[in-house]
């Protein structure tokens, strides 16, 4: 029987080796994690993370050939193939700080693989790291190996976070990085043979190590770049009276564009759009690569720009000033179907608002109070280190609260700003929320979810991004 250990039990790990198990009964996978609290909430009924269908999947392996752990040395130890899914957040001090990867995570990881191996091992690159990580991990793990030998493989992820088990399932691509050496093309089939058992094989892709680690850091920005391309558009359709949903789809209907990620938004969010940006940004730097590195970096600077223009727009809109106003905020995840906070976009447009000394209410259907009060008092750049390692309990912002009913978070409120978008918002009872707001009331729809001629017909003022007003 194969034997699987993946370090880190996050948002990729977790449902990753729960649809490996799922989809290979015979290859026993152990998930390891340093966070005793996030494994134990994986061997419970409250999972860590919520993701659409990843509960059905958990239930049908857990205890049969999918376990949660925190004796990370053991399965090391009893492991054929190593998943490495540790966080690899952007440098906040020293080097680099603010833009280049923290490998400090995954160094441990290698460490702790190194000290305890007593066989041979596949070593498998899973979180997202910059081009030539895994020379760096070699000398790590080869530096005092006893003869052990072992093979980097770079198999980065592509899930998206809401649709995890959809995208595990049936994947664009599966890609498969390795040496070119006899070694490495045998890790690379075994690791090619375990997804094999339910991804066709036209969508395993093989290349070399380096391609395989860039490709996924070039994948992020493409993606990203296509919303800062909607989102630069969405400005200059809002100062002539296009319509970007009009602009989008035009644009979108040649086939060599494609429809898909042309929503334009208050801005893209989650924990990797920007980090991985701003590390393939450092490594163009570094690389002598000045005029490539900006191309990228304005990607980045949209989306500050989206942001903060959405901010300056519900100031402006609401007679230049919010201060003591109560405005609610419908959904602070940074999508639909996730109760990830990460990057979220609302974390910006609060700060903005509270610059600006608005009471804010925030209602969203999977975030806590005490996640909001977290994001909101942290640090730039702090979020992405595990939680653990927080410092506890920051002083809680009191101009802000937090409700679990959008009718609650929207009574006595002079706006409403919608930062996510989940379906929810898009039948509720806008009519029971005019009557019960402040007038004139105004809707801002970070998210183009609502229909704003309907809501004009019962009086609100509205803005949506991109539309005309
Ligand atoms: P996460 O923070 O949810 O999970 C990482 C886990 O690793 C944490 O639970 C942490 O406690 C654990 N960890 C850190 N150091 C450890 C160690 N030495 N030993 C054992 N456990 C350790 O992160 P995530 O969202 O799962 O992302 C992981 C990687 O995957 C990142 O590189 C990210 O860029 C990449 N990625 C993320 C997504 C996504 O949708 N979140 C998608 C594709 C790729
Ligand atoms: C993204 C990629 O889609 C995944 O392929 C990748 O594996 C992952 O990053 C990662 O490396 O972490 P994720 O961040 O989970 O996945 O979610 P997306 O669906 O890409 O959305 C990212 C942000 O862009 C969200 O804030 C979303 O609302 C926003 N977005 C997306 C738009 O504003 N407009 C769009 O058209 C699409």
């Amino acid at each position: 029987m194969v034997k699987i250990c993946c370090i880190g039990a996050g948002y990729v790990g977790g449902p990753t080796m729960a649809v490996i198990a799922l989809k290979c009964p015979s290859i026993e996978v152990i998930v390891v994690d340093i966070s005793a609290a996030r494994i134990a909430a994986w061997n419970s009924d409250q999972l860590p993370i919520y993701e659409p269908g990843l509960d059905e999947v958990v239930k049908q392996c857990r205890g049969k050939n999918l376990f949660f752990s925190t004796d990370v040395d053991k399965y090391i130890r009893e492991a054929d193939i190593i998943f490495v899914s540790v966080n690899t957040p952007t440098k906040t001090r020293g080097l680099g700080a603010g833009k280049a990867a923290d490998l400090t995570y995954w160094e441990s990881a290698a460490r702790m693989i190194a000290d305890v191996s007593q066989s041979d091992k596949i070593v498998v690159e899973k979180s997202t790291v910059p081009v030539k990580t895994a020379e760096a991990i070699e000398k790590i793990l080869t530096h005092n190996s006893k003869g052990i030998n072992y093979q980097i493989l770079s198999n980065p992820e592509f899930l998206a976070e809401g649709t995890a088990i959809k995208d595990l399932f049936n994947p664009d691509r599966v890609l498969i990085g390795g040496r070119e050496t006899p070694e490495g093309q045998k890790a690379i089939q075994a690791l090619k043979n375990v997804y094999a058992n339910w991804v066709p094989e036209e969508r395993i892709i093989t290349t070399n190590l380096w391609s395989a680690e860039l490709s996924k850091l070039a994948a992020n920005a493409f993606l990203a770049q296509r919303i800062s391309s909607v989102n630069a558009i969405s400005a200059l359709c809002e100062a002539t009276g296009a319509n970007v949903a009009e602009v989008a789809y035009s644009v979108g209907k040649d086939s060599r564009i494609g429809p898909k990620f042309l929503n334009a938004s208050v801005g893209f969010g989650g924990s990797c759009f920007q980090k991985d940006i701003l590390n393939l940004v450092y490594i163009c730097d570094c690389n002598g690569l000045p005029e490539a590195a900006n191309y990228w970096k304005q990607v980045i600077k949209i989306n500050d720009y989206q942001k903060s223009r959405f901010v300056n727009r519900v100031v402006a809109c609401m007679f230049n000033t919010v201060s003591g106003k109560k405005i609610a905020i419908l959904g602070f995840a940074f999508k639909k179907d996730t109760g990830d906070t990460r990057e979220t976009p609302a974390i910006d447009v609060c700060k903005g608002l509270l610059g600006d000394k608005a009471k804010i209410s925030i209602y969203d259907p999977q975030v806590t109070e005490d996640q909001i009060q977290r994001d909101l008092a942290m640090n730039k750049f702090d979020w992405d280190h595990p939680i653990h390692l927080q410092p506890m309990s920051p002083t809680a912002v009191k101009e802000v609260t937090v409700t679990w009913d959008a009718y609650e978070a929207t009574k006595g409120a002079h706006g409403v700003c919608i930062l996510t978008e989940w379906d929810e918002f898009k039948t509720l009872d806008y009519a029971k929320i005019y009557a019960n707001m402040k007038k004139p009331a105004f809707i801002f729809d970070g998210r183009n979810v609502v229909d704003p001629e309907k809501l004009r017909q019962i009086g609100f003022i509205v803005y949506s991004i991109g539309k005309p007003l």
